[in-house]
C-alpha cells in the first residue's frame, strides 16, 4: 500500500505546489509579484499533487496543446511540466504515481499524446517517453559571415514595441501555422509565460515580416555582452517564425544585418534547417551542440499510428511493448495506407519509447536496429520501416517549456 495519494489540486493549493517544485530545482519561493504573473498558467483540474495525510510532496501538472504529426494532422497533446518530488521524498514512487495519473487522465480526455521537456535525460524513458526531436546551437561570427545576394521577398520588416510584440505574435503563429512534424500548437499559458519573459529583457525585440498579404512572420531576438570573450555582443535568436521558406530566409538576413553586434546565435533550432546556404563560406556556422528537444509520450498507440501519413513501401508488422500502459501492448500492421492492430506475426519489435522517438521521424528504425535497441524477427523489415516511416523534414517543436 503506498504511502501516499495522488490528488487534483485546488485552487488554495496550487501555489505551494510551484513552491515545492521550485524547491526541487533548488529554486527559492517565487516572490508575490511573480507569483501574480504565473499564477493564472495553471489550468484548473490539470494540477496534481501527491500527498501523505494532507502535506504535499510531490507535483505535475500539464497544459493542453497540439501536435503536429508526419502528414500534416494535428493531434492532441498534452505538455506536462513543473514535475517536481521533495527532495526527503523522492525514490519512494511518487513520480510513478504522479506520471500514471496524468496517463489516465490524458486518456480520457482523448490526449493521444504528451510531452516534456526532461531535466535529467535518465527519468523518464522508463515511463515511455522518448527523444522525438532534436535541436542544434549555431554560432555564427559576423564579422566573417558574408551573406549571399538574394532576390528578398518584397516585403518589409518592422520592428513593434512590446505592446504590439505580445498581441500580435500569437496572431502571426496561429495563422503561419505548423509547418513542420514535432511543432506545438501553443496554449494560453505559454504565451502568457514565455513571451513577456523574453520580452522583459530591455535589449530584446520583436521584428515582423509583412508580405503582400499581412504579416506573415517574425524573429525575436536579444542582443547581451557576453560574460566571456571580452564583452562581445551575441544576438541570440529566442523565437523565429515563418509562413514560408523566403520569409525565413529574410528574417535571418535581417537578424545579420543588426548593428554592433559580434556574433549571432540560434538555440536549439531544426537540426536541417539550411542556414549555411545563406552565406558564400558555410563554415563560418558553427555547430555548438545538438540536444534532444521533444520528450514525447504516445499515451494511445493505436490512435497515434492512425493519426500520421507513411511513406511508400511493402508493409511491415511492428510489436510494441509498454510496461507502463499496457493497453498499448500488441503488433500493428503498418502500409502506406495507414495502421492498425493485427494478429499477424512480428517483423520487428520495440518498446514504446523507442517508438516514440522514431514516430515524427528524428531516428530511423534501422539506426535503431544497429545499435541492438529493435528486435529484427525479419531482416528485411528495417528497411521497410524506414521508408514507411520517414519524414522530408527533420521534426522539430521550436516552442520550449
Ligand atoms: C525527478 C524526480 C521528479 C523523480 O521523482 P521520484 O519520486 O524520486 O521518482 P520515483 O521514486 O517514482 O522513481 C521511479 C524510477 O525512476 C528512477 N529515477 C527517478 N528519478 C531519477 C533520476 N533523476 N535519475 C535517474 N533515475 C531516476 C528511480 O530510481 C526509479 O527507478 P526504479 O523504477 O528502477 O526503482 C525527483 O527526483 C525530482 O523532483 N527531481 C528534481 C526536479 C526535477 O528534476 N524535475 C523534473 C523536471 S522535468
Amino acid at each position: 500500500m503506498a504511502d501516499h495519494d495522488i490528488r487534483v489540486l485546488d485552487e488554495s493549493q496550487v501555489r505551494a505546489a510551484h513552491t515545492l517544485f521550485r524547491g526541487s530545482l533548488h529554486t527559492a519561493p517565487a516572490p508575490d509579484e511573480k507569483w501574480e504573473q504565473v499564477k493564472d498558467s495553471y489550468v484548473p483540474g490539470r494540477a496534481l499533487g501527491a500527498f501523505q495525510d494532507d502535506e504535499l510532496v510531490g507535483t505535475a501538472q500539464s497544459w493542453a496543446a497540439g501536435l503536429a504529426v508526419p502528414g500534416g494532422a494535428e493531434v492532441p497533446l498534452a505538455a506536462v511540466s513543473r514535475v517536481g518530488v521533495r527532495a526527503d521524498w523522492t525514490r519512494r514512487g511518487v513520480l510513478s504515481a504522479l506520471m500514471r495519473r496524468q496517463f489516465r487522465s490524458f486518456r480520457e480526455a482523448g490526449e493521444i499524446t504528451a510531452t516534456l521537456r526532461a531535466s535529467e535525460t535518465t527519468i523518464y524513458g522508463r515511463f515511455g517517453y522518448g527523444v522525438a526531436s532534436r535541436g542544434r546551437n549555431v554560432t555564427v561570427d559576423r564579422y566573417r559571415a558574408t551573406l549571399l545576394p538574394s532576390a528578398g521577398t518584397g516585403g518589409r520588416i518592422r520592428l513593434v514595441d512590446k505592446d504590439t510584440a505580445l498581441a500580435l505574435a500569437p496572431v502571426i503563429y496561429d495563422s503561419v501555422g505548423l509547418t513542420r512534424p514535432g511543432m506545438t500548437a501553443r496554449w494560453p499559458a505559454w504565451w502568457l509565460l514565455n513571451l513577456p519573459r523574453a520580452l522583459n529583457d530591455e535589449n530584446a525585440q520583436l521584428a515582423v515580416h509583412r508580405g503582400p498579404d499581412g504579416d506573415d512572420g517574425y524573429v525575436v531576438y536579444e542582443v547581451k555582452s557576453s560574460s566571456t570573450g571580452h564583452g562581445k555582443r551575441v544576438l541570440t535568436v529566442v523565437d523565429l517564425v515563418a509562413a514560408t521558406p523566403a520569409v525565413w530566409a529574410e528574417l535571418w538576413r535581417f537578424v545579420f544585418r543588426v548593428d554592433v553586434v559580434d556574433e549571432v546565435v540560434g538555440e536549439l533550432r531544426p537540426v536541417d534547417e539550411p542556414l549555411e546556404w545563406l552565406f558564400a563560406d558555410r563554415r563560418v556556422v558553427k555547430v555548438t551542440e545538438v540536444e534532444d528537444e521533444t520528450w514525447l509520450r504516445l499515451v494511445d498507440v493505436p490512435a497515434t499510428l492512425a493519426a500520421r501519413s507513411y511513406g511508400r513501401a511493402e508493409p511491415v508488422v511492428i510489436q510494441v511493448r509498454d510496461r507502463c500502459l499496457p493497453e498499448n501492448d500488441g503488433t500493428y500492421r503498418v502500409t502506406p495506407d495507414g495502421a492498425g492492430r493485427t494478429d499477424l506475426p512480428a517483423d520487428l519489435a520495440l518498446d514504446v519509447d523507442l517508438l516514440a522517438a522514431i514516430y515524427l521521424g528524428d531516428v530511423p528504425f534501422s539506426a535503431l536496429a544497429a545499435a541492438g535497441r529493435v528486435d529484427v524477427l525479419d531482416p528485411t523489415a528495417p528497411a521497410r520501416a524506414d521508408a514507411l516511416f520517414a519524414s522530408a523534414q527533420s521534426p522539430w517543436s521550436g516552442t520550449y517549456f
